[in-house]
């Protein structure tokens, strides 16, 4: 990394530690959002990532300007070229699946002087509720034990939008337009590259 380019994210924002959703809730989401086979005729599906090759399939329970909820189904990680950020602060409970997160720290210089950003990472059984405030910087892995068919599910539900997101690159933080496919987030784009 470029130790004179490197200009840190914003401010650190507090990791919130992932809490176990109530058995009770979990099974009633469960059975509502799992379990009814006609949940995807009746609400409007985007397939990001392209329909043949989708990497989150995300159904769309209500959207609006205050929030928003859907149900997010993973078929593959988020892109691991640099950490992203999100524009609405958000609440996930895992319904089906396991997920790996990795998590953006500070920023501190290594052994060659150039700066880089700590990263940690947590396991999120089924059942995890997760809070994560918009700036957070993370990327979320699916592992590859997972049988088929366990393929991750959460519900996600968004506060308002107030910020745009983007990419946690070395030269600083990058708009997701600049790094990603600016038609469909889930193409490669140039990610991190100089122009
Ligand atoms: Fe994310």
């Amino acid at each position: 990394m470029n130790s004179e380019g490197f200009q840190p994210h914003t401010a650190p924002v507090r990791v919130w530690p992932s809490r176990r959703c109530p058995d009770w809730l979990l099974t009633r989401l469960q059975t509502k959002y799992l379990r009814d086979p006609g949940l995807r005729e009746r609400y409007e599906t985007q397939w990001i990532g392209g329909k043949d090759t989708p990497y989150r399939e995300r159904v769309i329970l209500r959207r609006s300007p205050l929030t928003s909820l859907y149900l997010h189904e993973f078929h593959r990680s988020d892109d691991p070229r640099a950490l992203h950020d999100h524009p609405w602060a958000s609440v996930s409970i895992l319904l089906r699946g396991a997920l790996i997160e990795i998590l953006g720290g500070d920023v501190r210089a290594d052994r060659n002087g150039d700066l880089v950003r700590d990263t940690g990472a947590r396991n999120l059984p089924v059942g995890s509720m997760v809070y994560r405030p918009a700036g957070l910087l993370h990327r979320l892995v699916v592992p590859q034990w997972l049988r088929p068919g366990e393929s991750p599910v959460s519900l996600f539900l968004t506060g308002p939008r107030f910020r745009s997101w983007g990419f946690d690159c070395p030269q600083g933080w990058r708009h997701w337009r600049d790094f990603v496919d600016a038609d469909d987030t889930g193409l490669i784009g140039r990610g991190c590259g100089e122009p």
